[in-house]
């Protein structure tokens, strides 16, 4: 965690104008409606939080989860200048089990650039697949390149992210509801940025 820690200080300003239409789409593909719970896996700095906050409201409830005291702490930032008080953020270190378990049942998941990095990737999707509501929707955005070339290679290293990963695999074989949206290639992400989302049956 100690690059994200240090990755923090300069995530925002290099890429939250590149995500935004995404974080977008990804709000769109999670059918958030007032009222619900929404967890944001690897949330980072809260990128994501501003649309998810406004999805839900005031009622709904937004907890944004990450190992990288670093990212946590502009996350708290982030939440303390909006003062939303229905926003939690969680440090949940190498093991989600013990988080995932206290914060269940949700209404909805999201992974953002998240599932790519993560090391224990599926355990984490499990887990958190696994204290998702009957019916609840889980939604996987992200970038994948099947064959790196050297300037995704260089995003790879500058995100510690694998870009032939094919996350949504996990969601693909347990939902019945599974859909896949991939975009054309970009270079400035390192590849093609897709929208996974299913539901829990
Ligand atoms: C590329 S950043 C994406 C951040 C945010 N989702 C966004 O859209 O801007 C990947 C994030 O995953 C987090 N991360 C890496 N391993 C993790 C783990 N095991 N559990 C939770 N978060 C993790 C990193 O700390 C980092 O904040």
């Amino acid at each position: 965690m100690a690059w994200y820690d240090l990755f923090a200080s300069f995530y925002d300003t290099g890429l939250d104008g590149v995500y935004r239409a995404h974080r977008e789409q990804a709000r769109e593909a999670l059918a958030l409606a007032p009222g619900m719970t929404v967890v944001d896996i690897g949330c980072g700095t809260g990128a994501s939080l501003p649309f998810l906050r406004a999805a839900v409201g005031a009622s709904g409830r937004v907890i944004g989860a990450d190992a990288s005291p670093g990212m946590l702490h502009k996350a708290r930032m982030r939440v303390r200048r909006n003062g939303w008080s229905n926003v939690t953020l969680l440090d949940v270190g190498a093991t989600h089990t013990h988080e995932a378990e206290r914060v269940g049942p949700i209404d909805r998941v999201l992974f953002f650039l998240s599932l790519s990095v993560i090391p224990d990737w599926q355990t984490v999707f499990s887990e958190w697949y696994g204290v998702l509501a009957p019916g609840g929707r889980l939604v996987i955005a992200d970038v994948h390149n099947p064959r790196p070339g050297p300037y995704a290679r260089g995003v790879e290293w500058v995100s510690r992210a694998s870009l032939a990963r094919e996350s949504w695999r996990p969601l693909a074989e347990r939902s019945a509801a599974f859909a896949l949206c991939q975009q054309p290639s970009s270079w400035v992400l390192g590849g093609q940025f897709f929208i996974a989302s299913g539901t829990k049956d």
